[in-house]
């Protein structure tokens, strides 16, 4: 097991550092030499596609994290409604779904029941399915019409990591394969967007490069009883999918909130010495958002939060209220998912592990739920 490590000290670790392939794999061979996305794979006709009034992601745990941050994008580029559902609160609430629906499950494994039930109860209301999976051959790439493989490579930590940056990537992929099918203003968009994609996997071994102080505020955080995530935009998934790291392998409360919420209920948990992590959106993010945030961060620090901010390369504005900024590079809004999970992935993985846990099998829980 030690030489399939890789000479890391878990393979969680080692599927952290894996991520920069991991995107890279399932970008490659996904456009033509002009640069115009092309997914033959898919085997739903094109005429079909543009049909599709309605996208539904279904997905547990991890996977639903990245559907719900895939939401963001796949509306905006698409124009197309786009819902995110746990797959076992789909299954069971009369949804509705007709021919012209697009039912995009997630699944790592391929194998987890929920998902699976959610994609039969799909095609049984006729709705179109493409299962979007790390497995060759799996179970629910098989009862879909369509799969789109991540390539993100076999993962083996429970703590799912490379395949939920490779699960952004592909349903990425996917909307903006949707934008360029069915023309309108985001269909040259799409292009840059695939340029600006490619250039991801070095920012993140950039940004992998780097975490040693991350490292060092997780050690120091060994007792922490609970540790808060707020983000907001695509960032709000992100805080979600940081807690959920947290929580699964350092067996520390943590919850995720969008930032906006705030002050509808969570700052009131807020009391002197609670640490919150605040995953900033980048200061391009439309509607002012980076700034709200930043005022977030100043209402939080102003009763006692220890603020750990997650902010882009020469955001400054995060500065004064920041106990610690964690950086990230520079990067396009909707993008940005792909870099700000690493610290948070790095900082639960460091974390258990200075607790002396077992960092790839926590208790409790199965690297696929096969079980209802
Ligand atoms: C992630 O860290 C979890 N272990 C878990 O939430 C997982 O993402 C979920 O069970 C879904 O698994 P799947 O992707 O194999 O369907």
């Amino acid at each position: 097991a030690a030489a399939e490590k890789g000479g890391h000290s878990s393979f969680m670790e080692k599927e952290i550092l894996e991520q920069p392939t991991a995107i890279a794999s399932t970008l490659l061979g996904r456009t033509d030499a002009e640069g115009a996305l092309v997914l033959d794979e898919l085997r739903i006709s094109e005429e079909q596609l543009r049909a599709v009034t309605k996208i539904v992601i279904v997905a547990c745990g991890t996977a639903f994290y990245s559907g719900m941050t895939a939401k963001y994008a796949i509306e905006h580029w698409t124009r197309i409604p786009c819902e995110v559902e746990l797959a076992h609160e789909f299954r069971y609430r009369d949804p509705v779904v007709d021919q012209h629906t697009l039912v995009v499950s997630i699944s790592q494994s391929g194998e987890t029941m929920d998902t699976l039930m959610a994609v039969k109860h799909a095609r049984e209301l006729g709705a179109l399915t493409i299962s979007i999976c790390n497995t060759h051959g799996a179970t629910i790439p098989r009862e879909s019409d369509a799969v789109l493989y991540t390539h993100a490579g076999p993962e083996i930590a429970v703590a799912s990591t490379k395949a939920f940056t490779a699960q952004i990537t592909a349903c990425y992929v996917l909307g903006l394969y949707l934008a360029q099918l069915r023309g309108g203003s985001y269909a040259e968009e799409a292009q840059q967007v695939m340029r600006e994609l490619h250039e991801i996997p070095s920012k993140v071994e950039t940004l992998l490069a780097g975490m040693d102080r991350v490292r060092e505020i997780a050690r120091f955080m060994a007792d922490t009883r609970s540790v808060l995530f707020l983000g907001r935009h695509v960032g709000y998934p992100i805080a979600l999918e940081g807690a959920l790291k947290l929580k699964e392998i350092a067996y520390i409360h943590a919850e995720g909130f969008a930032a906006g919420e705030l002050k509808h209920g969570p700052i009131a948990l807020i009391e002197p010495g609670q640490p919150v992590f605040i995953v900033v959106p980048g200061p391009d993010t439309p509607h002012g958002l980076h700034g709200k945030v930043v005022s977030n961060i100043q209402e939080i620090r102003a009763r006692g939060a220890r603020t750990l901010v997650i902010a882009e390369e020469g955001d400054e504005d995060v500065v004064p209220f920041a106990d610690e900024v964690i950086r990230v590079p520079q990067a396009p809004p909707l993008l940005e998912p792909l870099l700000t999970i690493v610290p948070l992935q790095v900082f639960a993985a460091e974390l258990a592990s200075a607790k002396g846990l077992d960092v790839d099998q926590p208790r409790n829980l199965a690297k696929s739920v096969t079980v209802e």
